[in-house]
């Protein structure tokens, strides 16, 4: 193996895996990325100096990109979302495993680190699991795999999701990775709330919800018509005090979560748009950008002004938890007996 380690990024929206990889004491260099969405690019670009490949995926020629010893990628995980409508390989999105496949076929990186939704593993009974298993096997891959929870990583967020690691069998034999599965107890949100921040204020609206959920209010003194989704609360996690929690809100109904818990998986559904990020009952007002960084486990310096807090908040929600790609990065280096100078 050459040293630094060289990497490339596929589907690599803000850089999550990068972060991880550069958090390890390891010595790396990123020498690709590629990634279709333009918004990303102009966070990657704020925080990394350096833009993308902005390529379709589909339209890479694998023969003309550089040589690295790991490929990264965090595929599009909807075709096999329990959320999304679950195509799979059926969803143009899904064959995208296959255009890095062809990838690797080519480049034959010593390491492949892939991460997606644990339902990939129930999808289609277990068929595109198997698949894409086998087709990492018959490019000369041991491969090992884990679903691991972010919050055992120091991060105050439950967010399962399954990592994927192939190593060269012609280089390390039968070596499977051995995953470390909790480097934390569960993190509660509680000590990540920056008090007093108020960037995203909520509505007048929300304003009147928060006084009818904490009794203030009751339904006739409403200044508007309040629809069945929003007259009672869908779910109060059991130790919640509702004058200090978050409420999560969604198109079913709202939900009352413990900030003496870690929060559920942030998605770009209850992510996107102001009215969609979670709010903070005490304040009456919603959890700031800075916050969902912390709840994504990406460091506070890292910069998301380039793009309006929407689309941050859409790309915090798509993307990898740092802490756990650094952990599972040095789980591989321990595979490899990879040794610093
Ligand atoms: C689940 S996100 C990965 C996020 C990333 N791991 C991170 O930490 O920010 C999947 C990414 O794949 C990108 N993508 C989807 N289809 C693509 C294609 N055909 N070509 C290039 N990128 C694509 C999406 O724009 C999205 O940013």
């Amino acid at each position: 193996m050459l040293k630094p380690i060289r990497y490339a990024e596929f589907c690599t929206g803000v850089g999550g895996f990068r972060l991880g990889i550069e958090a390890s004491d390891v010595k790396t260099e990123s020498v690709y990325a590629n990634e279709i969405d333009d918004n990303c690019e102009k966070t990657y670009k704020k925080n990394f100096g350096v833009g993308f490949d902005s390529k379709d995926i589909f339209e890479i020629n694998p023969y003309t990109l550089p040589d690295f010893d790991m490929l990264c990628a965090g595929f599009p995980c909807q075709p096999f979302s329990s959320a999304g409508k679950e195509l799979g390989f059926k969803d143009s999105r899904g064959t995208v495993f296959f255009k890095l496949l062809s990838v690797i076929e080519v480049k034959k990186p010593q390491i492949v680190f892939l991460e997606n939704v644990p339902n990939l593993v129930r999808h289609d009974k277990g068929r595109t699991f198997r698949i894409i298993t086998e087709k990492l096997v018959n490019a000369g891959y041991t491969v090992s795999s884990v679903i691991l929870d972010s919050t055992y990583f120091g991060i105050p967020q439950s967010r399962s999701r399954i990592y994927i690691v192939g190593l060269r069998k012609d280089t390390y034999g039968e070596r499977l990775v051995k995953f470390t599965e909790k480097r934390t107890e569960k993190t509660s949100f509680r000590p990540f709330i920056i008090r007093g921040d108020r960037s995203i204020p909520v509505t007048e609206r929300w304003n009147e919800y928060i006084d009818y959920y904490l009794g203030i209010k009751t339904i006739e003194e409403m200044s508007f018509e309040v629809p069945r989704t929003r007259k009672v609360l869908e779910r109060v996690a059991a130790n919640c005090d509702l004058s200090d929690c978050v409420f999560q809100v969604r198109s079913s109904g709202v939900r009352a979560l413990s900030i003496d818990s870690p929060l559920p998986t942030l998605t770009v559904l209850n992510s996107g748009g102001g009215a969609h990020i979670p709010i903070l009952s005490k304040e009456r007002r919603h959890l700031s950008v800075n916050e969902l960084k912390r709840v994504m486990g990406f460091p506070d310096t890292y910069d998301f002004t380039a793009v309006c807090r929407t689309d941050a908040a859409k790309q915090l929600a798509n993307a990898v938890c740092p802490p756990v790609i650094e952990s599972i990065f040095r789980n591989i280096m321990e595979a490899i007996g990879y040794q610093e100078d």
